[in-house]
């Protein structure tokens, strides 16, 4: 039988760091409400004219490196994001050109903050059904566009920056499951109003930016996050225990806490990065990966929990052994 396991991570974020004192000077915001609400500290910010194919390409070269792979093995590029490049090609397409690599497929999927997920459990089917040896997932975003820097119950909370794994087929089972699900009865809870086929003259004329409804996502996330982490404990009947580290979706430090909590880990069993870059969205769960892996936390043989919560909305886990 085959399957998929994680051959090479890499990262990449923005050279700018805004600080939330940087923040204070913008927006009716102080560094301690941030830090006490959320955890983060800083977060990076792509310059201008750099886009989220830019940033996916140092991540993906990275994870290339990391693996001992170069551009021509791979046979299938995904990338999760929100931000793409353009409206079409799709940012997939535009990375597979600077990978300069022909004939294979490539597409992005849009998944918000669970992007990462959903495009882990995709290509995790190509590689156990033979359709693809070695696949490049790529979680990035510039979410800096699509800020309302006057808005304080959002600005705060957001940054820049590109993940990306490399999944290759193997006898042994490095993914060992994926859960994803989505719901959207609650799309007006986090969402940008605007945009190609709806809003268009808003869009067109002032922009299109993020509206959230931050203590009722909060709440929803918590309780998902929870159910999540059973279904796939329960599903693979894995306890807790077994768990090496809880690698979370990184959107607000006391989410993570609470999804830890219910979990029954304790933090030090868990990767935070949401206070370096805040919450870089389908790309946060691969950077932090990234930064484990190269730290030399996350080693091989540990057993990986990812979850993650976002706008749909939509959720979704990995049982993964690295
Ligand atoms: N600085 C200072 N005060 C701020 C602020 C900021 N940046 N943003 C909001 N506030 C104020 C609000 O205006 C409100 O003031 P009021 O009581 O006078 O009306 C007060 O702080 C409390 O706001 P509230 O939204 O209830 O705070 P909270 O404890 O829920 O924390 C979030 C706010 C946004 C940090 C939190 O709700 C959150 O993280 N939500 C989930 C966001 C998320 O993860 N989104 C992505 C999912 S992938």
């Amino acid at each position: 039988m085959t399957f998929a396991r994680i051959a090479g991570t890499g990262g990449y974020l923005p050279e700018r760091i805004v600080t939330n004192k940087d923040l204070e000077d913008i927006v009716d915001t102080s560094d301690e409400w941030i830090q006490e609400r959320s955890g983060i500290k800083r977060r990076h910010i792509a310059a201008d004219g750099e886009t989220t194919s830019d940033m996916a390409l140092v991540a993906a070269r990275r994870a290339l490196d990391s693996a001992s792979l170069v551009a021509d093995d791979i046979d299938l590029i995904i990338v999760a994001t929100t931000t793409p490049d353009k409206v079409f090609p799709s940012t997939a397409c535009i990375v597979q050109r600077l990978l300069e690599v022909k004939n294979i497929p490539a597409f992005d999927v849009h998944a918000a903050c669970s992007g990462f997920i959903y495009a882990l459990d995709i290509a995790n089917r190509f590689i156990k059904t033979g359709g693809a040896k070695n696949v490049l997932i790529i979680g990035s975003e510039t979410y800096s566009r699509i800020l309302d820097w006057t808005d304080r119950g959002t600005c705060v909370l957001f940054g820049d920056g590109s993940g990306a794994v490399v999944l290759s087929a193997s006898n042994n089972a490095g993914v060992i499951s994926t859960h994803i699900h989505s719901d959207g009865e609650f799309e007006e809870l986090l969402h940008v109003p605007a945009g190609i086929s709806s809003g268009y003259e808003t869009f067109q004329q002032e922009g299109a930016f993020i509206k959230m409804k931050g203590s009722e996502v909060f709440r929803r996330a918590v309780g998902t996050l929870g159910s999540i982490a059973r279904e796939t404990l329960e599903g693979n009947n894995v306890s807790q225990e077994d768990i090496s580290w809880l690698v979370p979706h990184q959107a607000n430090l006391r989410i993570i806490a609470a999804a830890a909590k219910k979990l029954g880990l304790p933090m030090e069993q868990v990767i935070v990065t949401v206070d370096e870059h805040a919450n870089t969205s389908s790309a946060s769960i691969p950077l932090a990966l990234d930064v484990a892996v190269r730290d030399g936390r996350i080693k091989s043989g540990d057993l990986l929990l990812f979850e993650a919560f976002g706008a749909g909305f939509t959720w979704g886990s990995a049982l993964v052994r690295y």
